[in-house]
């Protein structure tokens, strides 16, 4: 399989976001590694079912991420793009917080391109293409989460530029992996961190843990973990809400916020 050269690529000046995609080559993935996808995906929805807001359950079956195996991203496009215009892409592993952005300012969504080992189903190093198409991809095909994704993207690339890449990342993060969100009055999942992981899925829900009301503050003053679970998990009033509050942010705001 081709696989870029980071150092190289991070080089050129500028790099390009399109320098670090590869082809998916779906028919590289063996009958072990879809078997891996089955086993998460069967142990994951039914937990998941009455604990993650409801925009999550509907994409799947509308995107047939419902069909066993590793989903293969020509048809997951054909289902997503004329939902609301996001398109799947390859790469390699985690890319560059600069490369990150711009894909999602062009409303492209990059997916790991391989998956964790049959012994190793709660322990990533990288987010693999069970975190990245499971646990994201359902809410691409709800226009304000949708939304909220090319936001984060366009004010992901200014507010890198600026030096301002660590406000950003909380937001995204205390949102976007690992918030939470009321629906119908209920706390549930929102985060596609917290959709893909059992583990984490239960502790956010079930755990004796902080879950403070969302607000812009206190998620752009919260550092986050990157390595265990999060000590806290932020509660937006609403999925569209939080959509709406943070499609509306601009640099300067973010500015205000980093302090
Ligand atoms: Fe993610």
């Amino acid at each position: 399989m081709f696989q870029p050269d980071f150092a190289e690529i991070a080089e050129r000046q500028p790099a390009a976001w399109t320098d670090y995609l590869v082809p998916q080559d779906w028919a590289h993935f063996t009958a072990e590694e879809h078997g891996v996808w089955d086993i998460l995906f069967a142990r994951q929805l039914p937990y998941l079912g009455t604990r993650i807001v409801t925009p999550f359950l509907h994409g799947i079956p509308r995107l047939g991420l419902d069909r066993p195996g590793i989903p293969d991203l020509d048809r997951l496009n054909d289902r997503l793009e004329p939902l609301t215009g996001w398109r799947c892409v390859s790469v390699p592993g985690l890319v560059p917080d600069d490369a990150f952005f711009a894909m999602l300012a062009e409303r492209c969504f990059p997916i790991g391109n391989f998956i964790r080992s049959a012994d190793c189903l709660d322990y990533l190093e990288q987010p693999d293409c069970f975190h990245d198409i499971f646990g994201h991809v359902p809410m691409l095909a709800h226009p304000p989460a949708a939304r909220l994704m090319q936001a984060m993207g366009r004010l992901g690339v200014e507010a890198v530029a600026a030096g301002l890449g660590e406000t950003i990342s909380r937001l995204y993060w205390h949102t976007v992996e690992f918030g939470l969100a009321r629906e119908d009055g209920e706390v549930k999942i929102l985060g596609a961190g917290l959709a893909s992981s059992f583990g984490e899925a239960h502790f956010a829900i079930e755990a004796d843990v902080p879950r403070p009301r969302f607000t812009l503050r206190d998620a752009a003053a919260t550092a986050y973990r990157s390595d265990a679970f999060q000590p806290l998990y932020f509660v937006s009033d609403s999925l569209e809400g939080a959509a709406c509050e943070l499609e509306a942010l601009d640099l300067d705001e973010l500015r205000a916020l980093a302090g």
